[in-house]
């Protein structure tokens, strides 16, 4: 009776190691014949240099200038032959933007980056702009580094809140916000604090 049960538990064992055996064999030969050659894999974060995560707070004023001398915005699709609106800022208008990003409001101040992309009027309503950009820092250990923005710009709010949804260089795995208040505005130009609060590693 015990030697039956040994020689039932010895033959499991036996044909577990045998079906390990086979397919780790029968993996080694897929690979060599490049069956299964991997495009993805796990590895661990440290192996990029990802270690503790840290938040970033910037702060700094963008530029729009839209007319008179040293134009950082032009407009590149105009909505007015759709809509006939009178308006300066005319649904379905679209912005190129190479506006700089200073550390205090004097657009003569020290320059921290720039804010490269465009925007979009995408409100038939109030003005709201889909904000699709680049802010490309060249200050500091950021110098080099990117974050991108994507969101909705409610222009004449208080206060609105822009996603952060990457980045580059120190900003590799970027996420936050930015908080966003208009400091001034005009038909010439704008001039936009901006309180960008972000997760990032290096
Ligand atoms: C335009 O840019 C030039 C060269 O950077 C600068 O000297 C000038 O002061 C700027 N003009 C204005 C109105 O900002
Ligand atoms: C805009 O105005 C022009 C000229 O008055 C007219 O021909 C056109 O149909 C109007 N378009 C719209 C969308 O109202
Ligand atoms: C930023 O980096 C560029 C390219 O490496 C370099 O030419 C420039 O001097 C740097 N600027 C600052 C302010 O460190």
């Amino acid at each position: 009776m015990v030697a039956s049960v040994l020689k039932t538990q010895s033959f499991i064992i036996f044909l577990i190691l045998f079906f390990i055996t086979i397919i780790s064999s029968f993996s080694r030969l897929t690979v060599a014949y490049g069956y299964s050659k991997l495009f993805g894999k796990y590895i661990s974060p440290s192996s990029r240099g990802l270690k503790r995560e840290k938040l970033s707070h910037l702060h700094f004023y963008l530029h729009d200038v839209l007319s008179g001398k040293n134009v950082t915005a032009i407009r590149v699709v105009d909505g007015k032959p759709s809509t006939n609106s009178s308006s300066q800022f005319i649904f379905g208008d679209v912005y190129v933007i190479d506006d700089p990003l200073t550390i205090e409001p004097d657009i003569n101040s020290k320059t921290v980056g720039k804010a490269q992309g465009t925007y979009t009027v995408a409100s038939q309503g109030e003005l709201s702009l889909l904000m699709v950009t680049n802010f490309a820092f060249t200050e500091g250990k950021y110098n080099g580094s990117t974050l991108s923005v994507l969101g909705r710009n409610e222009v004449l709010s208080a206060v609105r809140e822009i996603p952060i949804v990457g980045g580059s260089g120190v900003f590799r795995f970027a996420r936050g916000y930015a908080q966003v208040r208009t400091q001034s505005i005009n038909q010439a130009r704008a001039i936009v604090e901006y309180n960008v609060f972000v997760f990032h590693y290096r």
